[in-house]
């Protein structure tokens, strides 16, 4: 049986499944994930020395709570940006609590697309972020694959083993998922 934590969720793969046990991060904004992904990202921070460098901006939502980003993007920034960063309720990773947004401390932090940057320690958090489990999901140049626009802030948890060969391959979870299936097949 495929492993919980490279659940796919996008545009075609509604959510199924629920988190089983919501953590709160000892880490601002305090925002909830799964146990196993909050744990993994507080180990993470801790080992890059984060401090209170980087804010945890948005972790679990329920479908309802993506029905109001979803609407609140929707007036603000309109439909052609909401469609490019926004999932559709019931199609947010966001609601599996194993995706988390994270952003760079800065005076405006923004709530949908925070600056999260290549170098300094954002970079270190990216450098050791797969052994921790986690991917940048949206990737530039695999718009196409994934169907959301290139999203520096955005992480999702898929555990060390998963996250490893992700990067090592330099696959979205649409395509390690689509190798899964073939390999078992
Ligand atoms: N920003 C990501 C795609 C979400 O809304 O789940
Ligand atoms: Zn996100």
């Amino acid at each position: 049986m495929k492993d919980w934590r490279v659940t796919l969720v996008n545009s075609s793969n509604r959510v199924v499944r629920e988190p089983k046990s919501l953590m709160r991060l000892q880490v601002e904004d305090h925002e909830l994930m799964e146990r196993e992904a909050a744990e993994a990202l507080m180990a993470l921070l801790k080992e890059i020395e984060a401090g209170d460098g980087i804010v945890a901006v948005s972790g679990y939502r329920s479908e309802e709570e993506q029905k109001e980003v979803y609407a609140q993007s929707l007036r603000e920034n309109g439909a052609e940006f909401t469609k490019k960063y926004v999932a559709l309720p019931g199609h947010s990773e966001h609601q599996t609590g194993l995706a988390i947004d994270l952003g760079e401390r800065r005076e405006y932090v923004d709530y949908i697309a925070p600056e999260f940057p290549y170098t300094g320690l954002c970079g270190r958090f990216r450098e050791n972020a797969a052994r921790y489990g986690f991917i940048e999901r949206y990737p530039k140049g695999k718009e196409d694959i994934t169907g959301i626009a290139h999203e520096p802030w955005h992480f999702r948890y898929v555990g060390r083993e998963h996250a490893e060969a992700m990067q090592r391959e330099g696959l979205t979870l649409e395509e390690y998922c689509e190798r899964i299936s073939a390999n078992n097949a």
